[in-house]
């Protein structure tokens, strides 16, 4: 079995979360591509949706599968939104934006009732912060920004190499908002919360990759099936 094939079980099982006339949300990154396809082809099968996808990338990718779309400010009320993760933990804390969509899935998913995670066991960690934690800033500033990113990330104990993230040809990668992210190499996080807070404080960042108190469920596939992790109900093993 490979990571792929553990991605479509995650995302076949979310599919079984998707009813007839729900406002969904639809997240970026490769395993919530893999969703999209799956509801593409249920669209087509006569299932009626209304989405609203959290990034430009992830519209064009819908609208290919003729998956009928909208906007947050047409539908600003979403039943579920299901969407990846870079890593999530056991209290279904996580850490998004590798895909550098965070700040329209943050909004997204805030804005829906409930936020089901779909990943590969790879993405389940005991602690977060392996992963780089993605910050989006504006650009106006960015040194200053950096320099207090580095400054209250300390104060809440995570120290490491804090990088521009650039694009393929060299230029500064740009967010779908036009803003910049700044990869943070903070290694094991103690206290996201505490981290979390501190970030909310820089006037320069628009948002942070944390994503706490907001997954209601993660759907994890690998090599022995399917794990439903549920907010406060446990975890159980499910066959693929
Ligand atoms: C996009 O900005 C991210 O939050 C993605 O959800 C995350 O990077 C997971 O992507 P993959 O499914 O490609 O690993």
């Amino acid at each position: 079995m490979s990571v792929e094939s553990y991605k479509l079980a995650a995302a076949q099982r979310a599919l079984g979360f998707v009813e007839p006339r729900m406002r969904l949300g639809l997240g970026t990154g490769s395993t919530a591509s893999v969703f999209v396809k799956l509801l593409g082809a249920e669209v087509e099968r006569g299932l009626s949706v209304l989405c609203v996808p959290t990034s430009e990338q992830t519209r064009a990718l819908a609208a290919s599968f003729g998956i009928p779309l909208t906007t947050l400010d047409e539908t600003p009320l979403l039943d579920l939104t299901i969407d990846g993760a870079d890593e999530l933990d056991g209290e279904l804390r996580l850490i998004k934006g590798g895909g550098g969509a965070l700040l329209r899935e943050k909004i997204v998913a805030t804005a829906s009732d409930r936020m089901i995670v779909i990943a590969d066991a790879s993405k389940k960690v005991e602690k977060l912060g392996a992963f780089r934690l993605p910050v989006e800033v504006v650009r106006f500033g960015v040194t200053a920004t950096r320099n207090m990113i580095e400054m209250l990330a300390a104060d809440s104990g995570c120290h490491g190499e804090i990088a521009l993230r650039l694009a393929s040809d060299g230029t500064p990668f740009l967010t779908d908002g036009g803003n910049y992210i700044f990869d943070c190499a903070f290694g094991q996080i103690d206290d996201p919360e505490s981290l979390d807070e501190a970030l909310k404080f820089i006037p320069g960042v628009v948002e942070n990759g944390l994503f706490l108190g907001i997954a209601d469920a993660a759907i994890v596939g690998g090599p022995n099936g399917v794990s439903v992790i549920e907010a406060h109900y446990g975890e159980s093993q499910e066959a693929v």
